[in-house]
């Protein structure tokens, strides 16, 4: 954005403070940020003074521009070091996207049915904690369902990394440490680089701890990934597989649970649905395509990335909608407001209607924009919405859930990161289940 050329370096503590709260305050108050894209759409030309682009039309144009915005925007925010998200386009790349690439086809054959089969288990676990208790929705299910959906990605190797060099691979102790280690370097993403100098802190330990984990379990990732690649290869793509794969998809899991039982419509009818189907839920293909659609739907109004930012190497313009292009200065920044584009009524039919089944026609590429867009899009984006389907679905059979009350607030917040959401059976469930 071209307000924020200023290096967060330079921000005196109160102001660094200030705005990333205001960062956080607005990714977690999505609906403001909606009103402000709104705002933004209306008046194209004001977004072009700020270098934001809104409609939908600005937002494709920037993103398939890649030469001239750069994702090397990503590039302070990598607490653990360079990776993929955050280069330009060169032999480097290229080569860390086809490891990528080779890992991810891994994953092709084991889903969704390792995430159902690991939600199955969690399902069956939850219902023997009887209806009373609260539990975490994002300690105690989808870190473990996106854990064990994500495990072919080190295969042999998961469990060293998980545990780390010395440690006893059966621990969940030590799986836990890991996940939440990954988790605070994934935050960073998020306008890390302003984030206060304690969460920036803890980011750079977590990293420090990740590469000394990577280096540790070396050959065991060599052998499971079976690439002759040099040392410094193998470290980088794995320190940034690690901490892209797993927060990032159990985050977006939370949100969409969070939007979902702010709709008690919508998740009364999938759960009739889902009760109709009985177990047949895991094999039913229109039932799964019905679960999918709501996943995608729940993610446009609750998008873990709402805005993208954008370096802007060297002086261009963009088009913004309005009868002039927005110039950008080389040097600076600008952001991508995929929120806004989602929502455009320009181009997504009804947009502001939670509708799954909507037909979006010739703008079928909207609908992935919560992944970003173009060359640069998630690379991952169909395998997190299968697992994120599959851990939909074992809520839609749970007794029904609501936000957990009392001791505290149900969803908690760190930087910009939920960090827990309580949830509980419904009176009304706990009384069907004692009936
Ligand atoms: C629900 C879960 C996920 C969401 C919402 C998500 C979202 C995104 C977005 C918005 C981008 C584009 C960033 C940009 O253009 O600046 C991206 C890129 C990327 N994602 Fe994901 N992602 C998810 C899961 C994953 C998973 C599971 C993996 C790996 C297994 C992954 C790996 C990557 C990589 C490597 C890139 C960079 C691609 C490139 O620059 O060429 N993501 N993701």
């Amino acid at each position: 954005m071209k307000v924020s050329t200023s290096k967060p370096d330079t921000l005196p503590p109160g102001v660094r403070r200030l705005s990333y709260g205001v960062f956080c305050w607005l990714n977690r108050h999505i609906i403001v940020l909606r009103w402000l894209a709104a705002f933004l759409r209306r008046f194209p030309f004001v977004g072009g003074w700020f270098g934001v682009a809104a409609r939908a039309s600005a937002v494709r144009g920037v993103m398939t521009r890649p030469q001239s915005f750069s994702n090397s925007a990503h590039a302070p925010n990598l607490a653990a070091g360079d990776y993929l998200i955050g280069m330009d386009p060169g032999p480097t790349y290229d080569a860390d996207k086809l490891l990528l690439d080779a890992r991810l086809a891994v994953l092709k054959p084991t889903l969704p049915a390792s995430a159902d089969q690991e939600v199955q288990r969690l399902v069956a676990d939850l219902e023997k904690r009887g209806t009373d208790k609260p539990f975490d929705l994002i300690e105690d299910y989808l870190m473990w369902i996106v854990f064990r959906a994500m495990y072919p990605l080190f295969g042999s190797a998961t469990d060293r990394v998980a545990a780390g060099a010395h440690g006893n691979v059966n621990d969940p102790g030590l799986q836990q440490q890991y996940l939440m280690e990954i988790r605070y370097v994934a935050g960073q993403l998020l306008a890390g680089s302003s984030a206060t100098l304690r969460v920036q802190r803890r980011a750079e330990l977590c990293a420090d701890a990740l590469s000394a984990r990577i280096a540790g379990a070396n050959d065991d990732i060599r052998q499971a990934w079976q690439v002759p690649a040099s040392l410094k290869f193998i470290e980088r793509n794995a320190v940034g597989l690690a901490w892209i794969s797993h927060p990032v998809t159990v985050q977006s899991g939370a949100l969409i649970v969070q939007e979902l039982l702010g709709r008690p419509e919508v998740h009364k009818a999938l759960r009739a649905k889902a009760a109709q189907l009985g177990p047949a839920v895991w094999q039913n293909g229109n039932f799964r395509d019905l679960v999918r659609n709501h996943v995608l739907e729940l993610m446009r109004f609750r998008p873990i990335f709402p805005l993208l930012a954008r370096d802007v190497p060297r002086d261009t313009e963009f088009e913004t909608g309005a009868r002039q292009n927005a110039t950008c200065s080389g040097g600076g920044k600008m952001t991508v407001l995929s929120i806004a584009a989602m929502f455009d009524p320009r181009a997504v039919p009804d947009s502001g209607r939670f509708c799954p089944a909507r037909n979006w026609g010739n703008q079928q590429d909207l609908r992935w924009l919560m992944f970003g867009y173009g060359t640069r899009q998630c690379p991952a984006k169909d395998y997190a919405v299968e697992i994120l389907t599959s851990a939909l679905i074992g809520l839609l059979i749970l007794p029904e859930l609501q936000l957990a009350r009392g001791e505290g607030k149900a969803i908690t917040y760190d930087g910009a990161l939920m960090s827990s959401m309580r949830v509980c059976f419904t009176a009304q469930a706990a009384k069907d289940s004692h009936a």
